[in-house]
């Protein structure tokens, strides 16, 4: 994928940017990136704000055009949450991604992924928004009201933002492609073998609904297979721990 990167000191989020431009032009180009030094209103799943302090953490959208079902949508952000552990384990940062947006090192959160999808005019694509905690400090990760972490915290060393962009890029590209010709399946050894054992327990909040029982595998479109006295429950979406 050709990628076509631009950067903007401050805006409100990134994957609103790149939704607005592409309800203006549904041509938009795959592999337009929109990354910002500042959100003023970062988005995250189930209408959380994602809180990253300016010219601290890496922020930034891509948009791919792809006339995939709904379904596929899922499993795309696995195939990111992928090529972010990837980097961060290059970095020696024992990262593994966690169902179903999640890079985590242990139990603290480093990245968050949310990806949305859009339709315009007939066409179709997806918008991948990645939130990488790069040099947010323990005092801001303090201030968070989850458990986090940062490549700074993690290794101590401070990182560029762009570089880390930049590195990045190449790393979701073969991933994204993998995902592109073969779907959750061509991910799927990878993601179980990173994101732990089948037989774990589980526990998934999804709104006010909170079940548990242990990781029976995932679906063919990546969709988490719960084991449960009631039988195997697909789970398209919710918080595990
Ligand atoms: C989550 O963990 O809830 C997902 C967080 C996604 C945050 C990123 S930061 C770049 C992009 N723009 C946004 O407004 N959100 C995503």
């Amino acid at each position: 994928m050709q990628f076509h990167v631009e950067w903007h000191d401050r805006l409100g989020s990134t994957n609103t940017c790149l939704r607005d431009l592409f309800s203006e032009d549904s041509d938009l180009t795959s592999g337009t990136v929109i990354a910002a030094r500042e959100q003023t209103a970062g988005r995250g799943r189930s209408g959380r704000k994602w809180q990253a302090a300016p010219n601290t953490n890496l922020c930034f959208s891509l948009y791919i055009g792809t006339a995939c079902e709904l379904a596929a949508v899922p499993s795309l952000t696995m195939a990111a949450a992928l090529a972010v552990t990837e980097y961060l384990n290059k970095d020696k940062i024992t990262a593994a991604p966690k169902w179903p947006n999640d890079v985590l090192v242990g139990d603290k959160k480093i990245c968050g992924i949310l990806s949305e999808r859009v339709e315009n005019n007939g066409r179709a694509g997806i918008i991948v928004g990645i939130g990488l905690n790069v040099n947010m400090t323990t005092e801001e990760a303090a201030a968070i009201d989850r458990p986090a972490t940062s490549m700074l915290i993690e290794t101590g060393n401070a990182f560029g933002i762009s570089p880390t962009l930049e590195a990045l890029l190449p790393l979701l590209d073969r991933w994204i492609s993998q995902w592109e010709n073969g779907g959750f399946s061509a991910l799927r050894e990878s993601w179980t073998q990173k994101s732990g054992p089948i037989g774990k327990p589980l526990t998934v909040h999804d709104g006010g609904i909170k079940k548990t029982g242990t990781l029976a595998g995932y679906g063919e479109n990546g969709e988490l297979l719960l084991k449960t006295p009631n039988g195997i429950e697909t789970i398209w979406s919710g918080d595990v721990s």
